[in-house]
């Protein structure tokens, strides 16, 4: 009897073991696979950096949908969206969560449930799942005019929806696995394995994967070098750069392997076909996101080493703050060696500290991006401020007028 019991004692522990080792292998589990952590594991030791971090764009670049991360309205006289006399938009809340409801003569033809958020600065775009796919909903929120609008790419007369591909996916999330092509056949659509969205832009996309670095200084608390995780400071410029570019470079990029695989340290140039050298029209901004070509055409970057980094810290939202990017300015042109502006003796040191920006980098409107607020209005165009460093006479003009006034 005694051998029994000690048996099945032993047995006992043995399962016990196992499972509190399955269930700590689980809980580091990342859909990009075990050489992954997640952001949160940073938090340990990066907590300052990391609690930033959440305040930052890349952190709702895409996020779950829920009270706090949708903006527009859903009270009563701010949520509906008319198209004409007999079609509308309505957003709705229920127990299931918050929904569009697309009506057709006052009975509903249509509704999706907000699931991901895409954005939050300027505007927000909402995605729903069906299946295994995605699709944009026909409505987004503009935040300058805090109104509903439509979708970019949507009419006034839309019915149908969206359909949302990797591409969009590989700029707005870090990671999500494709299903296999056959998978397209019905829809011919894109399909995805929704439980292996990682969203937001996080840690590990633009540091690569982390596991191996958190586990030795876990294990080494008395080493203070940055071990198993790439430095910036070791990257040359074009590396540097092309971390960015990735997704700061436009949307119309042909790749010929998909960007979740990029690392820092790798060349952008690999990962695409090679594109036409296309002048771009610094006038007209053709930017979602053509950061990269803007700075590179500017004398600022042409004549210095700057990189993205000598004016943004990726892990502090700095958005407004026109003092410290001055102070960024300056860092540069207030040095003997280089021209400070020409405009010192027409300003006080107060208007020009203020409007370096509006006058060098000012925000223009975008080529592509336009949506509708009402039927009645024009469509209005999304705002972005130019990364091609310059003299705007007409921009200098309205500052001047402004300043004077
Ligand atoms: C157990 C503690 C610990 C955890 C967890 C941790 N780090 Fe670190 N990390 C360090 C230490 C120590 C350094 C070196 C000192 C410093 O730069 O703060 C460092 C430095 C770094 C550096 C700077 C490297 C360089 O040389 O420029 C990066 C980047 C970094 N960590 C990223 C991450 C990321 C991403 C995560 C999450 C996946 C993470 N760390 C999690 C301890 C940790
Ligand atoms: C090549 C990378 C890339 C692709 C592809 C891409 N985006 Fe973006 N998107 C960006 C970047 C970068 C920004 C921020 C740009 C800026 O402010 O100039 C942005 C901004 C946005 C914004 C505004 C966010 C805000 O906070 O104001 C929305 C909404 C958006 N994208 C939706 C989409 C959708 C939907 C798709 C697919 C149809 C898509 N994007 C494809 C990189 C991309
Ligand atoms: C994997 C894609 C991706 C990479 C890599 C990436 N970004 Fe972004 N970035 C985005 C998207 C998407 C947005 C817009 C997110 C939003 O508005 O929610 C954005 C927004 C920004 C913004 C606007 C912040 C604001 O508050 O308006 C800055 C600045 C920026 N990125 C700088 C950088 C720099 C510098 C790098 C390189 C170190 C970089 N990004 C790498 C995707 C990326
Ligand atoms: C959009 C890309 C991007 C994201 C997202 C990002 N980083 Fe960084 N990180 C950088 C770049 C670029 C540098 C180098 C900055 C420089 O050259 O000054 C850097 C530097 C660092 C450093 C060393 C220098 C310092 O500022 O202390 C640490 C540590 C670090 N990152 C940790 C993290 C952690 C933890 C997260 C997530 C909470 C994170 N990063 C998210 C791009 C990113
Ligand atoms: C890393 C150093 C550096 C930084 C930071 C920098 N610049 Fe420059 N900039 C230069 C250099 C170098 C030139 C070439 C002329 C010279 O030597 O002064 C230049 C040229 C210019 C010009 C003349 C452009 C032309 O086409 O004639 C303007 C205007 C200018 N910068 C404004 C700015 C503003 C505004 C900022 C901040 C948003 C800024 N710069 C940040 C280095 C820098
Ligand atoms: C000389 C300084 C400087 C450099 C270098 C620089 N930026 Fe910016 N960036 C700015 C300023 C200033 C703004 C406007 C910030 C604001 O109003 O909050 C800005 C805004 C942005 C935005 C938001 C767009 C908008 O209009 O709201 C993105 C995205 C961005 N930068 C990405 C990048 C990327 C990617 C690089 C490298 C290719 C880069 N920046 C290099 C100064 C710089
Ligand atoms: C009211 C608009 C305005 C403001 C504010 C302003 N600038 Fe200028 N800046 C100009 C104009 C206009 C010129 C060209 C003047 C000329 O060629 O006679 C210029 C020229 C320059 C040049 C080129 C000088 C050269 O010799 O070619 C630099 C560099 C410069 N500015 C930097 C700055 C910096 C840095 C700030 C912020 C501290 C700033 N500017 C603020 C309008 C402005």
């Amino acid at each position: 009897m005694k051998k029994v019991i000690i048996v099945i004692s032993i047995c006992t522990a043995m399962l016990i073991v196992a499972y509190l080792q399955f269930k700590n292998n689980t809980a580091h589990e990342d859909p990009r696979g075990n050489l992954y952590v997640g952001s949160k594991a940073c938090a340990k030791c990066h907590n300052k950096l990391y609690n930033s971090y959440l305040h930052t764009a890349h952190y709702i670049a895409s996020i779950p949908a829920d009270e706090n991360t949708v903006h527009g309205s859903f009270a009563k006289g701010f949520n509906v969206f008319s198209i004409n006399g007999s079609q509308k938009v309505v957003m709705e809340r229920s127990r299931k969560g918050l929904f569009q409801t697309y009506y057709l003569d006052g009975k509903i033809k249509d509704r999706h449930r907000f699931d991901i958020v895409f954005g939050g600065i300027k505007g927000e775009s909402y995605l729903y799942w069906k299946g295994n796919e995605l699709y944009q909903l026909p409505l987004s929120y503009f935040s300058r005019q805090h109104q509903w609008s439509t979708s970019p790419g949507y009419g006034f007369s839309f019915v149908d929806y969206r359909s949302i591909g990797i591409r969009c996916l590989e700029c707005h999330t870090s990671y999500i696995n494709e299903l296999p092509k056959e998978k397209e056949e019905l829809t011919g659509n894109e399909q995805f394995d929704k439980s292996t969205l990682v969203y937001g832009i996080d840690c590990e996309r633009c540091h690569g994967p982390g596991a191996q670095h958190v586990d030795f200084h876990t294990s080494n608390p008395g080493v203070k070098r940055a071990r198993y995780i790439t430095s910036f400071a070791s990257l040359s410029r074009g590396q540097k750069m092309d971390m960015c570019a990735v997704c700061h470079s436009g949307i119309h990029t042909a790749l010929v392997r998909s960007t979740f695989g990029f690392m820092p340290g790798d060349t952008f140039a690999k990962f695409k076909l090679p594109e036409f050298q296309q002048s771009i029209d610094t006038g007209h901004l053709d930017v979602h996101g053509k950061q990269l070509q803007l700075l590179q055409s500017s004398k600022c970057y042409i004549k210095s080493n700057m990189d993205c980094s000598t004016c943004h810290d990726t892990h502090q939202n700095t958005r407004g703050n026109d003092i410290l990017y001055t102070t960024k300015c300056l860092n540069c042109h207030n040095a003997p060696n280089h021209t400070y502006c020409k405009m010192t003796d027409k300003l006080s040191v107060e208007a020009l500290k203020t409007n370096c920006i509006s006058c060098h980098m000012p925000e223009l409107t975008t080529k592509i991006i336009s949506v509708k607020v009402s039927d009645k209005t024009p469509a209005v165009r999304f705002f972005v401020h130019t990364h091609h460093i310059a003299i705007y006479p007409q921009e200098v003009k309205k500052i001047l007028a402004y300043i004077n006034k």
